[in-house]
């Protein structure tokens, strides 16, 4: 299935220059979104998972179900005062700002093989951060895989050593 034909480039959000790759046309289609789920549970499988994890708001859209296929759990990373117990926290730049990402210290146990998700790999900025986070707790990122990769923006030269999977390039 050719699944660029169900993104959707928005020109000019969320600001002047930027070619939003808006993914919600292939959430939509069934079809399309479960082809993209199946492709990426396919590699999990491969990888041995006992946890995905998944950055807000995006990475639960594609890591929730991926797990859910797995049958292992999914572990949350959430902007900075949306976890209510005791977090970890770590600073990233955004492809258009910055922030701060949190996981719960008891999300991940040592030695586990963890899945990180997320829709986009743009400068790669948020899952640097995601695999701080994990590493931070001992977990083992295991694999990494998005629908999309922005390669003019190179954020794979921060996953070096990591096995990444994206579905689509542009
Ligand atoms: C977007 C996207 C990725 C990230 C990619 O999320 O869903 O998580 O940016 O950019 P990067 O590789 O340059 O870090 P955003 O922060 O807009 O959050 P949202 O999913 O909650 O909208």
């Amino acid at each position: 299935m050719d699944l660029k034909k169900f993104i959707t480039v928005v020109p000019n959000y969320p600001k002047e220059g930027i070619q939003f790759k808006d993914i919600t046309t292939l959430m939509d289609n069934g079809q399309a979104y479960k082809y993209a789920t199946d492709q990426i549970v396919e590699y999990a499988n491969k990888q041995q998972i006992d946890l995905v994890v998944g950055p807000e708001a995006r990475g639960f859209i594609i890591g929730c179900p991926v797990a859910y296929a797995l049958e292992v759990g999914f572990a949350p990373v959430r902007k900075e005062g949306k976890l209510p117990r005791d977090v970890i926290r770590v600073d990233y730049g955004l492809e258009y700002g910055k922030d701060v990402l949190t996981i719960h210290k008891d999300a991940i146990k040592p030695g586990q093989r963890v899945l990180i998700t997320d829709d986009l790999l743009a400068t790669g900025g948020t899952i640097e951060a995601t695999i701080k986070l994990v590493e931070s707790l001992g977990g083992v990122v295991a694999g990494i895989a998005f629908l999309i990769e922005l390669t003019y923006l190179e954020g794979r030269s921060k996953l070096e050593g990591y096995d990444v999977l994206t579905l689509m390039k542009y």
